[in-house]
């Protein structure tokens, strides 16, 4: 059995007339340590898809689940239980708490875990120091610079050390350098076992990842293997398969009134 499960998910926004198909039957499978790319043009799914899989918005029909439990068939508290076990989420806009510190952002996933304050603090501090912040601890996010508030989201997604991390374009607003340092970050949270399923529109970013998921119109229309050696240029069939790919891209979609999650969602 695969570690998650993905078959036949759907998701349609809206009834009637204004209906939109986001995600129309979607299935793969993924296994426990593989760094996923999911790459498509704006607006062809992607977040969704990922909302889905963090188990923040309920699937129109089909079937997900994760470690052999069927997320959508969880209560709330226990989806809340298993969203907080198995999952780290780094969203495209960071949803970093503007009035709050560094390391009191980073806590936040823990307010709900029955441990002592200076054990979540120390927890917080490790996560942090594991990001190349643990210097700025005390600063407000408006502080930072983008690179380092995009650190300081992957800081709050791995402090309680969850199995999977699920990103969305966690480059699409930083420079090269800076994603370069991301990327180098997700790639040894993937060598030291965590599962990260990445949406990215950067050819660059994806080349750190084994696999690539490519969807258009809410499907997924290829799915194939990456050589994951970012030292390297990937071989030329991957590249050329992804630069044709990106030559038909849109631009970057964050921002766009398009991806905007309203009210249909569970959380977000
Ligand atoms: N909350 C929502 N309500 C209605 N339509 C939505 C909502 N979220 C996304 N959509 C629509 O679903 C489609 C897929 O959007 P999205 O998953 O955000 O794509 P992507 O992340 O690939 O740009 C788009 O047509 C978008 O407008
Ligand atoms: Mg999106």
């Amino acid at each position: 059995m695969s570690y998650i499960q993905v078959d036949n998910l759907t998701k349609e926004y809206g009834t009637g007339d204004a209906a939109v198909v986001a995600v129309g039957g979607m299935s793969f499978h993924i296994q426990m340590g593989e760094f996923v790319a999911v790459m498509g043009e704006s607006g062809s799914g992607k977040s969704t898809l990922l909302s889905m899989m963090g188990a923040l918005n309920t699937p129109t029909s089909g079937l997900y689940s994760v470690d052999g439990l069927e997320v959508y068939q969880l209560g709330q508290d226990q989806r809340a239980d298993f969203r907080r076990e198995f999952l780290g989420f780094v969203f495209q806009s960071f949803h970093l708490v503007p009035y709050l510190t560094v390391l009191e952002n980073v806590m936040l996933p823990l307010v709900t875990i029955k441990t002592n304050g200076r054990t979540k603090r120390s927890l917080a501090e490790d996560a942090l120091s594991r990001v190349g912040l643990a210097g700025k601890a005390h600063r407000l996010p408006s502080q930072l610079s983008g690179g380092e508030q995009e650190r300081v989201a992957i800081a709050r997604a791995i402090v309680n050390e969850p199995p999977i991390l699920l990103a969305d374009e966690p480059s699409g607003n930083l420079d090269t350098k800076t994603t370069r340092e991301v990327m180098d970050l997700f790639r040894s949270l993937n060598q030291e076992g965590m599962t990260i399923v990445m949406v990215t529109h950067s050819p660059e970013c994806a080349g750190y990842a084994q696999r690539l998921l490519r969807i258009s119109d809410g499907l997924l229309v290829e799915d194939v293997p990456l050589n994951g050696n970012p030292k390297t240029k990937p071989s030329d069939s991957h590249s050329a398969s992804l630069e044709a790919f990106c030559s038909h891209r849109d631009h970057r979609d964050s921002g766009s009134s398009k991806t905007k999650m309203s009210s249909e969602n569970d959380l977000i």
